[in-house]
């Protein structure tokens, strides 16, 4: 056994979504979503469900702010749902979506909770997709303007404020698979160029926050990078594990930290005639000061050279893959997790926050005694904060830790039948039951941290960067 501590001032957090939660999806005015309109669309949502009512948190926020507390969090992490302040993408803000997120914070404070808020977790108002959404370059300039109305309005009370959310998730799942709003299959270039137009909202909106907001909130980025780990332990396979760091991970980190793409991938896209088109000074307005980087990490992504392949290397599928998988077929690797965080510190340089991490179980349930036992939560979470400890250990500069999610909700295109929460919902009654593991996480943020024996799994991958300077 060992003791797993950290400092009095890491933040203990949870993590949760407007859309996810909120519900009250026509109420005081709000606009309709593209993730609204993705509901609707027969087939697209697993069981036909959608946000509408999702935790009705719009109504049970003070509840669930208890629940919280209950916890002990330090800090929680929520975002604003565009469409509740610009219904339609432009114009003055609503002052009913803009109270509402008023008092939400205010309540946060009054219970010692820093709030940590997300500007753009996937839900676009409808009327700028209706304009082409993020293929039109004037939604960036739609985001700047929304970014300055919400720091106006709360940029003197949150403490952590990031512009995206995975914007690697939402152009992957909205624009390349098809299968999360706006449900398109968009070619290469439009898909570059996209990428493109999400970064370049990103620096608007950092402007506009940095102006804006009270001078010691931390900005930043939510990212989803691909936790690489090379399949074996060899120098081909760390080539490879490189390559795809480089095409998942760098091409979106280098234009935000040096105003630049990754010159050999941008060589390559532009011989297929598929790199982004950039005007005036497009990455000077990318390449903001940040003050921290947030890391999102749930899977690792097994890779291995195959010369057949178009970029050199291939992924591995789930289903090869030796490890126990989620109810998401996600594989549970915590040490891809720790050189995750360890190569984010080495490669960028920034502070860290873990702001997702977590798993579902889609049976979890009240049992006969009443309460939920989640073993599996408590386990993969012993083993994922034991990477976040590791990676401290290794030098990484990591202030804190939010689980996904503070309660089950709406995930997306997998509807309501998995389960993230440390807090069960009854969709049918809205009643809420923690967790094991809520029970569990509360001790660990009580002490400050927790025994445990995980051991520490370290590629030579990684290794090998320490020396040649990555
Ligand atoms: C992340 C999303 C979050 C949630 C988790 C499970 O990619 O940011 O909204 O759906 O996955």
């Amino acid at each position: 056994m060992q003791r797993y501590a950290f400092p009095d001032n890491f933040l203990w957090g949870a993590a949760t979504a407007a859309y996810q939660i909120e519900g009250a999806v026509q109420e005081d005015g709000r606009g309709d979503s593209i993730w609204d309109a993705y509901c609707r669309k027969p087939g697209a949502v697993q069981g036909g469900s959608s946000g509408a009512v999702a935790c009705d948190h719009y109504h049970r926020w003070p509840e669930d702010q208890a629940l919280m507390s209950g916890l002990g969090l330090t800090s929680y992490r929520f975002s604003i749902a565009w469409p509740r302040i610009q219904p339609l993408g432009k114009g003055p803000g609503l002052e009913a979506g803009l109270g509402f997120y008023d008092r939400m914070v205010d309540g946060l404070l009054q219970r010692g909770i820093a709030p940590n808020a997300t500007l753009y977790h996937w839900d676009l108002p409808t009327a700028l997709e209706d304009h082409g959404g993020w293929r039109n370059r004037d939604t960036a300039y739609r985001f700047q303007d929304y970014a300055a109305q919400v720091a106006k309005r709360l940029g003197d009370r949150v403490a952590l404020w990031a512009t995206f959310n995975e914007p690697q998730a939402f152009v992957g799942c909205g624009h390349v698979g098809g299968f999360h709003a706006p449900g398109r299959k968009d070619p290469d270039q439009v898909v570059r160029q996209i990428m493109h137009h999400v970064l370049l909202a990103h620096g608007l909106g950092m402007q506009a926050l940095r102006g804006t907001v009270r001078k010691d909130a931390k900005l930043g980025i939510v990212m989803a990078p691909t936790l690489v780990w090379p399949a074996a332990e060899t120098p081909l396979h760390f080539a490879a594990a490189e390559a795809c760091w480089t095409e998942d991970n760098e091409w979106w980190m280098q234009p935000m930290l040096h105003g630049c793409y990754p010159e050999l991938v941008r060589r390559r896209l532009a011989a297929q005639g598929h790199a982004p088109v950039m005007v005036n000074d497009d990455m000077a307005q990318i390449q903001q000061p940040m003050d921290y980087l947030g890391v999102n990490g749930y899977f690792p992504i097994k890779v291995e050279p195959d010369p057949g392949a178009p970029l050199g290397f291939r992924r591995l599928p789930q289903s090869a893959r030796n490890e126990p998988l989620t109810s998401m077929r996600w594989e549970v690797f915590a040490p891809a997790f720790r050189s995750l965080l360890v190569q984010h510190h080495r490669r960028y340089g920034l502070p860290l926050y873990v702001t997702e991490n977590g798993l579902s179980i889609a049976g979890d349930a009240p049992g006969p005694d009443g309460l939920v036992h989640d073993p599996r939560r408590i386990d993969f979470m012993q083993k994922h904060l034991a990477a976040v400890h590791q990676a401290r250990q290794a030098g990484a500069d990591i202030r804190g830790y939010y689980h996904w999610s503070l309660m089950d909700n709406f995930e997306w295109a997998e509807g309501y039948r998995q389960r993230f929460g440390l807090i069960h919902v009854d969709y049918a009654t809205q009643k809420r039951t923690p967790k094991d593991s809520y029970h569990w996480y509360r001790r660990v943020i009580e002490e400050h941290g927790f025994d445990a024996a995980v051991p520490e799994v370290v590629s030579a991958w990684e290794k090998e960067g320490e020396t040649s300077g990555l």
